[in-house]
C-alpha cells in the first residue's frame, strides 16, 4: 500500500523540521519582530541620514539607550519620540533583535587625512580609550563597539556626553572621560575611529 511506503519519510521530515527548530543556529540573525518594522527605516542596510549603525551593539547596550531615550535623559527629538510608546518588553526584543544582526563593515574608501588620523591615534592612547572599548575598539564588557561609526555621529556623541545631554553607562565612564576632551581630541578621536581599518 503507497500510504505505508510514504508514512517513513514523512516522519523523519518531521523530526527533522521539530530538531532544527528547537536548536537555531546562534550565528544566524533572528527575523526582524513587528516592532522593529519601523526602526527599519532609519538603522536598515542603507542608513537614513545623520543616522548611526545599531547593528551588532550589545543587547544591554541597545537597551540602555532606548531607555534613556524613553525618559528623555538622553535628548534627541526622533528617538525620543520613537521610544516613547515602547514597552519594557519590546525595547528586550528589540535589543535581541538588533544585536543578532552582523556589524556593519568598515568604510573602504580611503583615508584623506591620515595626520588627522595619527593625531586621533594618540589622543585615543592618551585618554586609555581601548582600556574600556578593546584593543581594535570592536568592544569589550559594557563598553560599546565605537570602530566604523560615522564621524559626525562620534564627534556628537562625545560632545553630548561633555554637556551632560546623554547619560552613560558604566558609573558614568563616558561623562568623565568626555569631561576631559577639548573640541580639537574630539575632532581627531571622531576621525580616527570612523578610518579604523
Ligand atoms: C527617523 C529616523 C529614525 C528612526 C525611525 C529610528 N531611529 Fe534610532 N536613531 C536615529 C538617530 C538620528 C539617532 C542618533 C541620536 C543621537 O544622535 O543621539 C538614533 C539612535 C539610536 C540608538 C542609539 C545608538 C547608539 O549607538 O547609541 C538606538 C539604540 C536606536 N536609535 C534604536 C532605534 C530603534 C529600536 C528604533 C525603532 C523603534 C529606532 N531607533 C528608530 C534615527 C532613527
Ligand atoms: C572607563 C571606561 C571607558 C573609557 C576609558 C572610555 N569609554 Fe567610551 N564608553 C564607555 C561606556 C560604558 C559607554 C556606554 C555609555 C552609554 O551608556 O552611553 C561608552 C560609550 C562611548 C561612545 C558612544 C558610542 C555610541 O554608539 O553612541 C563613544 C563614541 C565612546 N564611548 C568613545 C570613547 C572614546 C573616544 C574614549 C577615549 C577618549 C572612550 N570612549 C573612553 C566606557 C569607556
Amino acid at each position: 500500500m503507497p500510504a505505508r511506503n510514504f508514512s517513513g519519510p514523512v516522519s523523519a521530515t518531521i523530526v527533522l523540521c521539530a530538531i532544527s527548530l528547537a536548536s537555531p543556529r546562534a550565528a544566524e540573525p533572528a527575523e526582524a519582530p513587528e516592532v522593529a518594522q519601523p526602526c527599519l527605516a532609519c538603522h536598515g542596510e542603507v542608513l537614513g541620514e545623520g543616522v548611526p549603525p545599531i547593528a551588532g551593539h550589545f543587547n544591554n547596550y541597545i537597551q540602555l539607550q532606548l531607555v534613556a531615550f524613553r525618559s528623555g535623559r538622553r535628548q534627541n527629538e526622533i528617538m525620543q519620540g520613537m521610544a516613547a510608546g515602547l514597552s519594557d518588553n519590546d525595547i528586550r526584543a528589540l535589543g535581541k533583535y538588533f544585536s543578532s544582526l552582523p556589524i556593519p563593515a568598515a568604510a573602504t574608501q580611503a583615508d584623506e587625512q591620515p595626520d588627522l588620523t595619527k593625531a586621533g591615534q594618540r589622543t585615543a592612547a592618551q585618554f586609555r580609550c581601548a582600556n574600556c572599548h578593546g584593543d581594535k575598539f570592536l568592544g569589550s564588557q559594557g563598553a560599546p563597539r565605537v570602530a566604523h561609526l560615522p564621524e559626525f555621529y562620534v564627534a556628537k556623541a562625545l560632545t553630548d556626553y561633555r554637556a551632560n545631554t546623554r547619560p552613560s553607562s558604566g558609573g558614568g565612564a563616558m561623562t568623565e572621560v568626555a569631561g576631559g576632551l577639548s573640541d580639537d581630541n574630539i575632532k581627531t578621536l571622531a576621525h580616527y575611529l570612523a578610518v579604523l581599518p
